[in-house]
């Protein structure tokens, strides 16, 4: 078989430097990539770079082996177009149809999925010119991924990072699985928590759960890949930030039911696939709680947490509004899952069923998705982001 044939434009901005990286990815893992830099890309990193990286000669403008006319030819043989680092200047004339070089000729022949990473600066990021060019260009079809936070060229910090290469290759993996299909997700706003929540005992001790927050940053991460703006609250997790997603740490489950409610106002969907104590300590002591010589130790009180799920379903922060729970259960899954899904009132549950090294911490997972209207889809045992897809397909029949 072929390999996909990927296009990686690469645009003037300090973060060219990152794309040599996904390029790399994107080589090892045996795609045939074609880089075409802009000539003021040229200037962060160098052609010989590029070339000697992908395997295949590099030019920035049209003029240059003209009897291929790769002015057309690039564009249209390519499976997949990512542009990483996406300047403004390159939304600009991306949006704008503009061809005055290979790049912007390449994007204007693809018939191909397009994926564009933007990194700019925070005020260039901001300005309604660049958030005009990036609705249009989300309306018209292609990934707009949202910048990260954090550090930018210089001192400032602020949004308009680029996404680690690892995970902007991730979203570059999920687009090339759909293929054809529309990031169906594009202008939708997604709220996704992940993780286990904390409830501490005093400054050195908590009550905890085994969730490694893999679920959640697979939805997180497909979300991503299929267009939405993703906000991830993620409780006490160590995987690295998904391409697209603005991550809001918490701690407990009082902090993650505030960041939950806060994100949900204007959310067209809430997965809430984080494992959230039911109960925390009555009394957090403190200072450190210490063993008394001879004595049974003190019992510990608890007290309940609010269940989010339950709150954000009974009062939805938008109509139409379209949520999601988890239910880990032992016996009786799906018994359990049908109460479960009638007494939190959301409008799918997916269940699964947990036990000694099945789900918490793996790759993989199993379960069947239950939804309020009677349906039920069985998502059969394999990689996280496939039952991450099943999920979003079924929030995305659900989108007013
Ligand atoms: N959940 C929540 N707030 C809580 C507890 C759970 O929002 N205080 C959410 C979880 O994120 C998950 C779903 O509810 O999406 C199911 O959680 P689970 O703990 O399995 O349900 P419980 O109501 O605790 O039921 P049980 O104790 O019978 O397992």
């Amino acid at each position: 078989m072929d390999k996909p044939k990927v296009v990686l434009g690469v645009s003037g901005g300090i973060a060219a430097y990152k794309a040599c990286e996904l390029l790399r990815r994107l080589t090892e893992s045996g795609h045939d990539v074609r880089v075409v830099p802009t000539a003021s890309a040229l200037r962060f990193v160098g052609a010989a770079t590029w070339s000697a990286l992908s395997g295949h000669p590099v030019s920035t403008e049209v003029w240059d082996d003209v009897h291929e006319v790769p002015h057309v030819r690039i564009g249209q043989s390519a499976d997949l177009v990512v542009v990483a680092p996406a300047t403004a200047d390159m939304l600009a004339k991306a949006a704008h149809g503009l061809a005055d070089d290979l790049l912007t000729n390449t994007l204007l022949t693809a018939r191909c999925p397009v994926v564009l990473a933007p990194a700019m600066h925070t005020e260039m990021w901001e300005h309604p010119a660049t958030q005009e060019n990036v609705a249009t260009l989300r309306r018209r079809g292609a990934v707009v991924i949202e910048p990260a936070v954090g550090r930018l060229t210089g001192v400032d910090t602020g949004k308009g990072r680029l996404p680690e290469p690892a995970e902007i290759f991730e979203v570059c993996r999920r687009v090339l699985a759909r293929g054809a299909t529309e990031p169906d997700l594009a202008g939708r706003h997604v709220v996704v928590s992940a993780g286990g929540t904390r409830e501490p005992l005093d400054p050195v001790r908590f009550l905890g759960n085994r969730s490694s927050g893999k679920q959640g940053y697979a939805l997180a991460r497909t979300a991503a890949a299929r267009g939405a703006r993703v906000t991830l609250i993620a409780a006490n997790t160590t995987l690295p930030d998904p391409a697209g997603a603005d991550v809001v740490p918490v701690g407990t489950a009082v902090q993650l039911r505030e960041a939950v409610l806060k994100a949900a106002a204007d959310a067209d969907a809430v997965v809430m696939a984080a494992a959230v104590a039911d109960f925390r300590p009555a009394v957090y002591a403190a200072g450190k709680i210490k063993k008394k010589d001879e004595q049974d130790p003190d019992p510990i009180a608890l007290v309940r947490n609010p269940d989010i799920l339950a709150e954000i379903s009974a009062d939805r922060a938008r109509p139409g509004q379209v949520v999601v729970g988890f239910a880990a259960e032992t016996d009786d899954v799906l018994a359990n899952g049908r109460k479960k899904l009638a007494r939190k009132g959301c409008d799918l549950l997916v269940v699964n069923e947990v036990g000694e090294r099945k789900t918490f911490g793996a790759e993989e997972n199993e379960a069947v998705v239950l939804g309020a209207d009677g349906t039920e889809t069985p998502v059969p045992h394999g990689p996280k982001e496939a039952l991450a897809e099943t999920v979003w397909d079924l929030v995305a029949q659900r989108l007013p």
